[in-house]
């Protein structure tokens, strides 16, 4: 039979109710009069304290009351004599489910290195900073389709696997079902993808823009929320091989809309977390970042700043400060200097607008002074880039010239250039790093301790 989880009863139970839980336990202790056996099912980050008397519990369960053994308890709920928590399990019948041996279970201690964590990956999900990380993902995921639920967007399911770069980036995992030591060659002895699954080359998706604007181009706004995949060799705290990304694209919108779109979208994400997650965020405040309530809210209060890429650069140049990549025109900004505006100067998230051709993709709007275009990428304390996006251009002829400058094969990218010669729009949309968001939710330094199963360069264990 179900039973309401630990997080209800500590909520709602009243002294004198009868009520079983079930979780793993996090410590035990006792004497000859009284066993204490701390409770965790996960639905809060809070335990249960379970009170047994050791005469109404076999010797052998006894024994087996050890941290991480899985356990239900049968009693009834009083109110606690220990400081901390409402109310207590007062046990008469407890049973262990599964055993943890002693000697063996990784995680005997509290406090724990998160380094040593993400090696036992499979069983970090079980301490009070993982289970705080993950219930806020899921908070986060729910608050993201609500926000766009509630304001007429639709949910669209884009391809993981597909036959183009969206981003004209390269840096793809290549998707085959060809034997990799003896694949069939061409004529000129280059790898026949022909004879492949899909009867071409395939990767899997760097994002799902473009399909995602094929949908806003019929269903008016849309947004993705999916897996997407880089192969770029970043070891950086700040960067995952699968990462999900939230894609809203809206038919009408144009580059101001779209800054006022993510605004909103991400100042909600940030006051759900905040209303949502009490307890999980005073515990990520207090055990490592004691600054981490205080940013949030102050994110927020106030209005991101909104400027041009040519702007930023002269605030940099004239900064005198002495970053590691020098900075000019032209040239695209890196975290030290996205953070420097973000933290130094401004003191609260920036938008930065405009920026050269050259250093963002084909499918940004021209702007009409020839050098820029009509991009944006949200920029906040402590991570640097969480939104990229843009207005797209829509303009058919401006749209295949660009295409043409960068080499990007028209023939792969038919479809998408249909949508501009029938019925185009000006639109607009961004991408929003799921796990970047989470970095900022929760403080963590470590975008590999936001995800429960990270991929990055040589890692792909569990
Ligand atoms: O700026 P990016 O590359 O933009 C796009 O992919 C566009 N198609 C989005 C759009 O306009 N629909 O990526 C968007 C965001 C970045 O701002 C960053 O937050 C995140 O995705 N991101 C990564 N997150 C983790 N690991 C990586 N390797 C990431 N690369 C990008
Ligand atoms: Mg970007």
């Amino acid at each position: 039979m179900t039973q309401p989880e630990i997080r209800h009863l500590l909520q709602h139970g009243q002294p004198g109710q009868p009520a079983t839980v079930r979780g793993w336990i996090r410590t035990s202790r006792g004497n000859k009069n009284v066993l204490f056996v701390e409770v965790s099912d996960g639905s809060t980050i809070h335990t249960l304290q379970v009170v047994a008397r050791p005469d109404d519990v076999a010797e052998e369960t006894r024994k087996a009351l050890t941290t991480g053994a899985s356990v239900e308890a049968t009693g009834t709920l009083v109110e606690s004599m220990g400081k901390g928590q409402r109310l207590e399990l007062q046990a008469t019948d407890i049973r262990v489910l599964g055993p943890a041996a002693a000697d063996q279970y990784p995680l005997q201690k509290k406090g724990h290195s998160l380094e040593f964590l993400r090696e036992i990956a499979h069983l970090r999900p079980r301490t009070n900073t993982f289970g705080a990380v993950f219930r806020l993902r899921h908070a986060m995921a729910f608050a993201i389709h609500e926000f766009f639920n509630e304001r007429g967007f639709y949910n669209v399911h884009t391809p993981i696997i597909t036959g183009s770069d969206a981003e004209g980036a390269g840096a793809m995992f290549r998707v085959t079902t060809l034997d990799a030591q003896n694949p069939p060659l061409t004529e000129q002895g280059h790898v026949d993808f022909g004879q492949d699954f899909f009867g071409r080359s395939t990767n899997l998706t760097v994002s799902g823009q473009l399909e995602g604007e094929l949908a806003a181009l019929a269903l008016g706004k849309i947004y993705t929320f999916g897996p997407t995949f880089r192969a770029e060799n970043s070891n950086t705290t700040r960067h995952l091989a699968e990462f999900w990304m939230i894609e809203p694209e809206m038919a009408f919108y144009d580059l101001a809309d779209n800054m006022d779109l993510a605004e909103a979208f991400l100042k909600h994400l940030v006051s759900k977390a905040l209303e949502r997650c009490p307890d999980d965020l005073q515990f990520l405040n207090d055990r490592y970042d004691n600054t981490l309530l205080e940013r949030l809210r102050s994110v927020i209060a106030e209005p991101f700043q909104r400027l041009t890429y040519t702007e930023a650069i002269d605030i940099l140049v004239q900064s005198g400060q002495k970053f590691e990549f020098p900075v000019s025109w032209g040239t695209d900004l890196q975290s030290e200097h996205e953070r420097y505006l973000v933290e130094q100067h401004f003191g609260r998230p920036v938008i930065l607008t405009n920026y050269p051709k050259d250093i963002k993709a084909f499918y940004m709007r021209q702007n009409d002074d020839g050098k820029t275009v009509a991009a944006m990428d949200v920029l906040f304390p402590g991570i640097g880039e969480i939104i990229g996006g843009s207005q797209r251009e829509e303009r058919p002829e401006r749209l295949e010239q660009r295409m043409h400058e960068m080499s990007i094969e028209a023939e792969n990218l038919w479809w998408y250039l249909e949508t501009r010669r029938y019925g185009t729009v000006p639109h607009a949309g961004f991408g929003l790093g799921f796990e970047r968001l989470m970095l900022f939710v929760t403080g963590m330094g470590n975008i590999r301790d936001v995800i429960p199963f990270p991929r990055f360069p040589g890692n792909a264990e569990f």
